[in-house]
C-alpha cells in the first residue's frame, strides 16, 4: 500500500519523507491557499522533495480550460499529477491527457457511478472522499469496498487514492481493503506512530536499565 501526504507544507512533507514513509503528495486549492506562496512555485518546491507523484489542481472548469491549464502544470516536473474534477467536462478533458501522458487524478469523487466513469475513461488515479462521506452520516467504509470490488473486476489501469483521510481507522480500513493509496493528512501519519504503550514501555525499560546499573557499580 502506497502513502501519500494531503498537504502543500513543505516542512510536513519533508518531516515525513525523511521517515521514508511517503510515495507521493497529493494538493488542492485550499491546501496551496493555507500556504500562500505562488501555487506553481510551491508545487515546484514539492517535486523537488518527493520523487513520487505529485497532484495539482486545474482550477478551469470547461474541457479546454482544464486541457490547457494541465499541459502548463505538467511542465513543472515529470512527477507532476493533474487532478481534474469529477464533471463531464473533467471527464473529457482525461480522455485527452492521459493519451498525451499526462498523469491524471480524478478528485472530488462520491459515488459508485463516478468510480467506474473515471476508470473507464483511463483516469491514472481515482480519489474518492471518505471523510466528507462520513461528515453526512454514510459508512464510507462500505463505499470503499465496493469502489475496489469495481476495479477488481475488472482490467483498469486506475489506482485508488482514499482521500479526505480524517483518522488512522481510516488508513487501516483501506489497507484491509487492499486499496492501492491512501492520502494522508500529516496529522493523521504523526498519530499512526503513537502508542502509549510503547512509550510506558521504553520509559520502564531505561528505569530499570539504570537500576541495573546503579547496583553494578555498588
Ligand atoms: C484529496 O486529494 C483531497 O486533497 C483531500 O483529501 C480532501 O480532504 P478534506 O475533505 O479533508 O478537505
Amino acid at each position: 500500500m502506497k502513502f501519500f501526504i494531503d498537504t502543500a507544507n513543505l516542512d510536513q512533507i519533508k518531516e515525513m519523507q525523511e521517515l521514508g514513509i511517503i510515495d507521493g503528495v497529493t494538493t488542492n486549492p485550499t491546501l496551496l491557499a493555507k500556504e500562500g506562496a505562488e501555487p506553481t512555485e510551491q508545487l515546484r518546491k514539492i517535486c523537488e522533495i518527493v520523487d513520487g507523484p505529485v497532484s495539482g489542481e486545474v482550477i478551469g472548469l470547461t474541457t479546454e480550460e482544464m486541457v490547457k491549464e494541465a499541459r502548463e502544470l505538467a511542465k513543472i516536473a515529470s512527477n507532476i499529477v493533474i487532478k481534474i474534477p469529477f464533471t463531464k467536462d473533467g471527464i473529457k478533458a482525461v480522455n485527452i491527457l492521459e493519451p498525451e501522458g499526462i498523469k491524471t487524478n480524478v478528485t472530488l469523487v462520491f459515488s459508485q457511478n463516478q468510480v467506474l466513469i473515471a476508470a473507464k475513461a483511463g483516469a491514472s488515479y481515482i480519489s474518492p472522499f471518505i471523510g466528507r462521506l462520513m461528515d453526512n452520516g454514510q459508512n464510507e467504509i462500505d463505499f470503499l469496498w465496493e469502489c475496489m470490488d469495481i476495479l477488481n473486476s475488472y482490467d483498469f489501469k486506475s489506482e485508488l487514492i482514499v482521500a479526505s483521510v480524517r483518522n488512522t481507522r481510516h488508513v487501516i480500513e483501506s489497507a484491509k481493503i487492499g486499496a492501492h493509496i491512501a492520502t494522508i493528512p500529516f496529522a493523521v501519519l504523526d498519530k499512526m506512530f503513537k502508542h502509549p504503550n510503547t512509550d510506558q514501555g521504553l520509559e520502564d525499560f531505561l528505569k530499570d536499565w539504570e537500576k541495573l546499573q546503579s547496583k553494578l557499580k555498588k
